[in-house]
């Protein structure tokens, strides 16, 4: 029987370190883009692809994203009082229903593989999506609700993918591609972070993905990949062979927000994309190219 992707895993434990001093008492994921947090494009992405379920993998000094996602009560009454109702409906449309959002903690940094294992009973026995919110897509189409449709039409699993120069790829999960459609590729390997010279393809995913159930017993090993972690892309290159198994180059353009520069970049290309500030943007852009 079909089943639908209702849950969504958020590791959100790291610790930032490619953004210090910015993440020393902040979590990454509170880093504003435009005027949001990462956290929330993340969760709205989920949203609009028809996730209900959010889970949220922390660790300690990551609570300001709960508070970010209760009620502000305090700040409702006052906007309420000063008669700022544009304000008000704007929080109260961005507040997940009540009980939607679950939080569990990963008590040691021990890798992404071990982030997602942690959600393993809040997802349980169905496919779920796993999103990187210091990946940041800027497209049409969401490009999770891209990856549910390739996830209808395969009942497989999905990585978002994307090519990369050669040199970056030990930064990324590498894909051994069996057979190339354009859109869709099926794979046969995956690889996570190997040197320029080993790797299989210069085919990398970014931080979304579908995932079947399957992955839980390949997780619950703890086996140690790149790095000494645990590594998501290890357990889900177990899973290849069974159910199918494909990365979708996404339509849209990923910035990677965890990185000082990327994250800059991010923030001028969602201003530009943001009716209200674009024009403004464009000003500002024209002073910095003339000095
Ligand atoms: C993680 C994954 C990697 C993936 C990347 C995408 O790496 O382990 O396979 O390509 O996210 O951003 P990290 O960036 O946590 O080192």
């Amino acid at each position: 029987m079909k089943k639908k992707v209702r849950k969504a895993v958020f590791p959100v434990g790291g610790l930032g370190t490619r953004f210090l001093p910015a993440t020393k008492a902040m979590p990454k994921e509170m880093l504003t883009l435009v005027d949001k947090p990462l956290i929330q494009y993340a969760i709205e992405e989920a949203a609009a692809a028809g996730i209900e379920e959010f889970i949220l993998v922390t660790s300690r000094a990551k609570s300001s994203m709960e508070d970010h996602f209760d009620y502000p009560y305090e700040l409702a009454k006052t906007l309420e009082e000063r008669g700022k109702t544009a304000e008000l409906a704007l929080l109260e449309k961005m507040l997940p229903a009540a009980g939607r959002v679950v939080y569990t903690r990963q008590q040691k940094p021990l890798g992404l593989g071990h982030a997602v294992w942690c959600a393993r009973d809040l997802v349980g026995d169905e496919p779920f999506a796993v999103l990187l919110p210091d990946d940041v897509i800027l497209g049409d189409k969401p490009c999770l609700s891209q990856m549910v449709e390739a996830h209808e039409a395969t009942q497989g699993n999905i990585v978002a993918v994307m090519e990369v120069p050669r040199e970056h790829t030990k930064r990324y999960g590498v894909l051994d591609i069996a057979e190339d459609n354009g859109k869709l590729v099926s794979v046969k390997g995956l690889v996570e972070k190997p040197d320029p010279k080993d790797a299989p393809s210069t085919l990398t995913i970014i931080g979304r993905y579908i995932l079947l159930p399957e992955i839980w017993s390949h997780l619950d090993r703890h086996e140690k990949g790149a790095g000494g972690e645990i590594q998501l892309t290890d357990a889900m290159a177990k899973m290849i062979g069974g159910k199918p198994f494909h990365g979708l180059r996404f339509e849209g353009t990923r910035y990677d927000c965890g990185d000082k520069l990327g994250w800059l970049e991010a923030n001028i290309a969602f201003a530009l994309a943001r009716p209200d500030l674009a024009d403004s943007m464009r000003d500002i852009l024209r002073r910095f190219s003339s000095r």
